[in-house]
């Protein structure tokens, strides 16, 4: 009888733990989703041609929503409410993006994401913005490719920003014109996501291709353009950019949960010109540490002349190194028993 109702009790806890769990995770997403389209229907058509405007945070974030929705499927298998959806990743780091005001105009010229101006107006001048272009524009038309979306290549076209207008394409065809390696690896991605036979590590391998080589495309079109930032800031997208491809061969598992827990890490605000490449008073001790592994990790890329990444990558060819290092990353970064200043001590013979 003890035992039974223990098993009860402990049962009847796991659900509730469940239910907490599952209620909680639309307070997980990201900034004005609820506001955001999450069908076609949502946006302005004209003779059966959908029209979204990218360079406002909703539209952007309305393409988001609607992969997310509309893959749903294919990751219920993983874990139920969508929360494996391994899509994820790119609508919290968008949502990320906004937060912390790296998508406003960094000129000052216009009020362009400004909180007394257009504070959902997304800046072509802004690095974020234009890299995240490529990482949202490109996987959406490679869903619709694919035939995920239900609806055919020429029934949407995109908006172009006020100045700038040759680094973007703006439908399907140009953009495949444009980018036809990268458009393939995100349409592949969605291709391999609706084969029930999949594993998840495969489909993270998928997913991760397409991403490295959307970051890619963006490095080539915008290297030059991220000097509106202020220096710590512009070395930190750079860094963040070169790291990608680190996150990338260990796979990272680009969930809900995952990625809103690691989020906890990044820069809270723009970085000014007067802050350190790491410990900077205001943040958090996993905010610095992170800032401090970011900068070890591209001296090293830096130092061994990129070698260090093929070496990586041959590494993470391997499952188990590829647990071993996901779990030391996620110890790094969110173990608060460790500080900054012991982390330094650790590794200032290497960095
Ligand atoms: C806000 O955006 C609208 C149209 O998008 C534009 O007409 C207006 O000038 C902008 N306002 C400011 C303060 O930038
Ligand atoms: C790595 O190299 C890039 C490009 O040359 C440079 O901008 C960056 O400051 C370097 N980072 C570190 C940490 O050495
Ligand atoms: C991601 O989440 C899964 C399941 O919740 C967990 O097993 C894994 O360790 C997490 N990965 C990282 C890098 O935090």
């Amino acid at each position: 009888m003890f035992l039974l109702s223990s098993l009860l009790c402990a049962l009847a806890g796991h659900v509730s733990a469940f239910l907490v769990e599952t209620s909680s995770l639309t307070d997980l997403y990201p900034p004005l989703w609820k506001e955001c389209p999450g069908q076609f229907s949502d946006y302005r058509v004209e003779n059966g041609v959908y029209t979204i405007n990218p360079w406002l945070y909703p539209e952007r974030m309305g393409m988001y929503k609607i992969l997310v929705t509309f893959t749903a499927e294919y990751f219920e298998r993983f874990a139920p409410n969508n929360e494996a959806n391994i899509l994820w990743g790119l609508p919290l780091q968008h949502g990320w993006q906004y937060e912390t005001g790296r998508l406003a105009d960094p000129t000052d010229e216009t009020k362009c994401g400004r909180e007394n101006g257009n504070h959902t107006c997304i800046s072509v001048d802004s690095w974020w913005a234009c890299m995240n272009y490529y990482l949202s524009v490109l996987p959406f038309f490679g869903a619709i490719e694919a035939g995920v979306l239900g609806i055919s290549s020429d029934q949407v076209q995109l908006l172009p920003p006020p100045k700038d207008q040759m680094y973007f394409c703006y439908s399907v065809t140009t953009c495949r014109s444009t980018f036809p390696e990268t458009m393939t690896k995100w349409s592949t991605f969605f291709q391999q996501a609706m084969e029930p036979s999949k594993s998840w590590d495969d489909l993270l391998k998928y997913l991760w291709d397409a991403h490295v080589a959307s970051i890619e495309e963006g490095r080539t079109s915008f290297d030059d353009r991220s000097l509106y930032f202020p220096k710590p800031e512009t070395d930190f997208g750079k860094s963040w950019a070169t790291a990608m491809n680190y996150i990338a061969a260990i796979r990272f598992e680009t969930t809900l949960q995952n990625v809103t827990k690691f989020q906890k890490a990044l820069p809270p605000r723009l970085l000014k010109p007067d802050d350190p490449p790491y410990f900077i008073e205001d943040f958090t001790d996993s905010q610095n540490r992170f800032l401090f592994l970011l900068h070890g990790l591209n001296k090293m890329h830096n130092d061994s002349g990129h070698k260090f990444l093929s070496l990586f990558r041959n590494l993470m060819k391997s499952e188990l190194l590829r647990k071993m290092a996901n779990t030391v990353l996620e110890q790094i970064i969110l173990d608060d028993n460790i500080s900054p200043q012991e982390l330094d001590i650790i590794f200032s013979g290497y960095i």
